[in-house]
This record gives structure tokens, sequence and C-alpha cells, in this order.
């Protein structure tokens, strides 16, 4: 479902705190780019575009009290905002790219006035913000083509509206779906450790109308084993050259399910999740999180508290297992490198 999920509202920035959801649906102000960096942290803003976006409006928002004399001293600024955001999480590549993308502006633009650079900066970041939409709608009529009435999907994770800024990638399709009159039920795997399936899909299927059951991760193959589960859409946080696709954790799990089950698997995300200046899902970097949030749910400790624990936020699902991967720029299949090669060459960031 379309959320503001995050935007900017008279010179700061306005983002959902989806730590608070389903219970209550509450917007945070940042009006400093450490409480943003935090936000992002903590999960308050979460999934890839809507990070990638979280990074564009910081560096507008960072620059905006610059006492900057010339353009060199004020992109000097925006590079150290920059490397600031892209410390608070590694995975998904849009925060790099949005980053990359803002600093292009105030490097370009270098020779110009301060307040003429701030103001491109802003206009950047929502553009930025224009093309997720557009991207969003775009891929959601793709991905509706390969779904028939009386489909049972599964998704895993929170590929929705809460993560970009309009109606999400996976759910996006599925949405779209919907709104041209197939009949779907979708299954979404509440995805531990954080639950984003759980509080966050469940919550915008269920707002959009959409009949949805919700699982524990490990019921997943049962459900495959009986038949139940036509097709599985997910989105990505990084794809490789080669289409290996990082995704929520429990995501590679889910793939070779699928793989076991012959039902296909597929991802949906923007060009902007593309990092094809990495050859393989090898490179991709995998952010690990605090011990704590496996030991505890909710605040409350499920485990001994001094338990050793290993806890990755994504994993990397190898292109063969993915039927394809659907993009606003179309829907592309295998071979994924070579079928990407035509986007390496018109991107500066
Ligand atoms: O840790 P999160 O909640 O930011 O992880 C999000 C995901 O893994 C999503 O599936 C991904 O970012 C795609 S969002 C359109």
């Amino acid at each position: 479902m379309p959320v503001d999920t995050i935007f900017w509202d008279h010179g700061s920035i306005k983002l959902v705190d989806q730590t608070l959801l389903p219970a209550k649906f509450k917007y945070i102000r940042c009006r400093d780019v450490k409480t943003l960096w935090h936000a992002i942290k903590k999960l308050q803003v979460r999934g890839a575009p809507a990070i990638g976006i979280a990074g564009a409006l910081g560096i507008a928002l960072g620059v905006k009290s610059s006492k900057a004399r010339t353009g060199k001293d004020l992109l000097r600024e925006v590079t150290g905002i920059a490397r600031y955001l892209a410390s608070s999480r590694p995975t998904a590549v849009n925060l790099f790219w949005a980053l990359a993308r803002m600093e292009c502006i105030a490097s370009r633009n270098s020779a110009r006035s301060v307040s003429d650079i701030k103001r491109m900066l802003e206009r950047e970041a929502l553009e930025i913000i224009r093309e997720d939409k557009e991207a969003c709608r775009s891929m959601a009529r793709y991905g509706a083509r390969l779904i028939k009435s009386g489909d049972t999907i599964l998704t895993h994770c929170n590929a929705g509206g809460l993560a970009t800024a309009d109606y999400g990638t996976a759910l996006g399709v599925l949405f779209e779906a919907s709104r041209q009159g197939k009949r779907i039920k979708v299954y979404a795997d509440e995805t531990r450790p954080l639950l984003q399936g759980a509080r966050l899909t469940t919550w915008e299927l269920m707002h959009a109308g959409i009949d949805t059951t919700l699982i524990c991760d490990n019921m997943a193959a049962s459900l495959m084993a009986k038949g139940r589960i036509d097709k599985i859409f997910v989105g990505a946080d990084r794809i490789a050259a080669n289409g290996d696709a990082a995704n929520k954790i429990g995501t590679y799990s889910v793939a070779v399910l699928a793989r076991h089950h012959g039902i296909p698997f597929y991802v949906v995300a923007p060009l902007s999740t593309f990092d094809l200046n990495i050859a393989s899902g090898k490179d991709i970097p995998i952010e690990e999180r605090d011990a704590d949030e496996v030991r505890a749910i909710g605040g409350r400790f499920i485990a001994p508290r001094n338990v050793k624990v290993y806890n990755p936020a994504f994993d990397v699902t190898p292109n063969g297992l993915i039927a394809a991967i659907v993009t606003e720029k179309g829907i592309f299949r295998k071979p994924y490198a070579k079928n990407f090669k035509k986007y390496r060459r018109n991107r500066p960031y």
C-alpha cells in the first residue's frame, strides 16, 4: 500500500517509526544528521530504497545549516556527511548509490554559489523520491504479468510501501495484481529476528484487502510440500553483476526450498539496487547485528542473556535459483550477467 514512509517536510525529514508498527503508526522528525543515522541503524526507517532516500535527504539536511563560503568547502562537507551516513548500514546498495549521486551534484557544481548548491541538493533528493515512486509503479506493472488469478504467493521480509517511497517492490507487484482484479492469496513469513514480515508486511497487505496468512519462517517448507504455494516474490538489498541477490536473512532458504519444490522464485528491485561493480554475491558486505535481537523478542529475553549468537541481517541467493528479476525497465532472465550489461555503461553512480 502506498505509504508516506519518508519525506522532506519544511527543511527536516519526517519518517514513519517502523519499530512501533503495527501497534502505532507514528512519525518522527529528524532535524539533524545524527538523529537520521540512528533512525537508519535502529531500523526506524528500513528497506533498501527507503534507506537510499534517507541518505539523499540526509545530505540535503546536513548542508542546510552549513556555513561554508565556497562550493569546494561545501563539497568537503557533503563528502563528510556521506561518509558518516554510509557507516550506518552496509548491505543495501541504494544507500551508497544515493549518497554518490548527491556527492556528484555537489562536485559537478562546486564552482557555483553555496546557496545554489544547497538548492540543487534538495532538488536532487526530491527527484530520487519521485523516481522511486515511478520505479515502484513500473516494477508492479511488469511483475503483475507473472501472476495469474488464483495464485497463492509467498513473500519474505517487507518489500512494501514501508520500504520505498510508494507501494513497494515485491509487494507492489501483489498490490497491482490485486488492483487488476486477479484473486490472490499471500503467505507472509514472519521474518525472524526483527519480524518485518509479521509486523509490516501483514499490516500492509491487510490494509490493501489482500487475503493474508502469517506463518513462522520454519513453516514455509511444509506449505510448499503440500503444493500450496505457486510463486514467490521477494525484494533485494543488493544485486551483483551476475544476478546474485542479497535480501533479508532467510530469503536464501526460501529460494532453496522453491527449487526443490519446482516453484518459481522472483526478485523485484529497482536498478538503484543493482551493484554492477561487483561480480558476484560473494563480494556483498553482509551486516551483522546486535546479539540481543536474537536473544530477545520485543525486549523479552527468550534465551540465556550470555548465549553466543550469530546474527547476519542478510543472505545471498545465487542467481541460479532466481527465475527472473523484475525491474522498472522490464523483466530480466538468465544469463543475468549478459542481460544486465547494457545498464553498466550509462550510469555515472
Ligand atoms: O533489514 P531491513 O528491514 O532493512 O531489510 C529489508 C529487506 O531485506 C527488504 O526485503 C529489501 O530491502 C527490499 S525492500 C523493497
